[in-house]
């Protein structure tokens, strides 16, 4: 059964745009629609696109940066420094206690590491640097992995399928099709691989916040999820294990999520707009 919600509902006094009344149309044939308020204005647009180049700008120093002997913490210091120096601000820091202004998840770490002074980069390593930045208000999410000298070649494999599963994700999204589309994309192209997909954690909605609605899930669903209405902006993130898809958090720290089996996991992330003529990256 369809799922009865009355999220599209416009404000008092406003005369209904054509997106006013296609979107009530479709309410009342039962299917999940946006809360109103999910459609960012070009304004917000702007600014979400504004904090999008300093995330890049970040990541794209964290590349160029990255080497072996060097320790997560070293990595983190970089985050900060450059994102202050540009007027912005890490969101993770401080973030439900997270203490720090980025995740550095290291093989089967799957998301969620905590830089640490002693966590050191080695040979044959394959990282996920997480960033997510605040300017003016704005946020905008975004993901690597980098490769630390020369690694196997189930690792290399397990690299660029992660990322090939990020980019089928984006080719699925059209303007008022729905979000299950992304992971009924993305699942049959990891298994194929040989490799299973995260399902605790989710891509989400960004931009005036750090997670917004709707979750974005990587996995293949019968249900159709949210629409995906243009002016909403998301992040695509898939997590793709080595082995099995299950995923625990680690009880110390409250934060790493490590694979089950403990074999590698990748994950590539970008923050998107959805346009009339498809997805906009506002995190290259
Ligand atoms: N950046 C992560 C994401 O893609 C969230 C990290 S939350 C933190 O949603 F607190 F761990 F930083
Ligand atoms: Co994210
Ligand atoms: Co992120």
């Amino acid at each position: 059964m369809n799922k009865k919600t009355d999220n599209w509902i416009i404000p008092e006094g406003a005369t209904p745009t054509e997106l006013d009344k296609k979107m009530l149309h479709a309410q009342s044939m039962g299917y999940l629609v946006p809360s109103r308020d999910l459609i960012k204005t070009s304004e917000q647009i702007e600014g979400i696109r504004r904090s999008g180049v300093v995330n890049t700008g970040v990541l794209d120093l964290v590349e160029h940066e990255i080497h072996e002997g060097m320790s997560t913490l070293d990595i983190d210091k970089l985050v900060y420094k450059y994102t202050k120096d540009h007027g912005a601000i890490p969101a993770s820091l401080g973030y439900e206690g997270f203490p720090a202004s980025c995740c550095t998840s290291i093989n089967e770490v799957v998301c969620h590491g905590i830089p640490s002074a002693d966590e050191i980069l080695e040979e044959g390593d394959i990282i996920n640097v997480d960033c997510t930045t605040i300017l003016d208000g704005y946020y905008a999410d975004a993901s690597r992995m980098f490769i630390i000298g020369k690694t196997t070649k189930k690792k290399e494999k397990l690299v660029r399928v992660a990322k090939e599963c990020l980019e089928i994700g984006m080719k699925a999204v059209r303007p008022f099709g729905f979000v299950n589309d992304i992971g009924r994309a993305i699942e049959p192209w990891a298994v194929k691989n040989g490799f299973s997909v995260v399902r605790d954690l989710a891509g989400h909605g960004v931009g005036l916040d750090f997670h917004e609605e709707p979750d974005v899930d990587h996995f293949a669903q019968r249900k159709r999820g949210m629409m995906l209405v243009p002016g909403m902006v998301f992040t695509i993130e898939p997590m793709i294990n080595m082995g099995t898809h299950e995923v625990f958090e680690d009880e110390d720290d409250g934060w790493t999520i490590v694979t089950e089996d403990e074999l590698p996991s990748a994950q590539w992330e970008h923050t998107f707009l959805l346009t009339e003529q498809g997805l906009e990256i506002l995190t290259h």
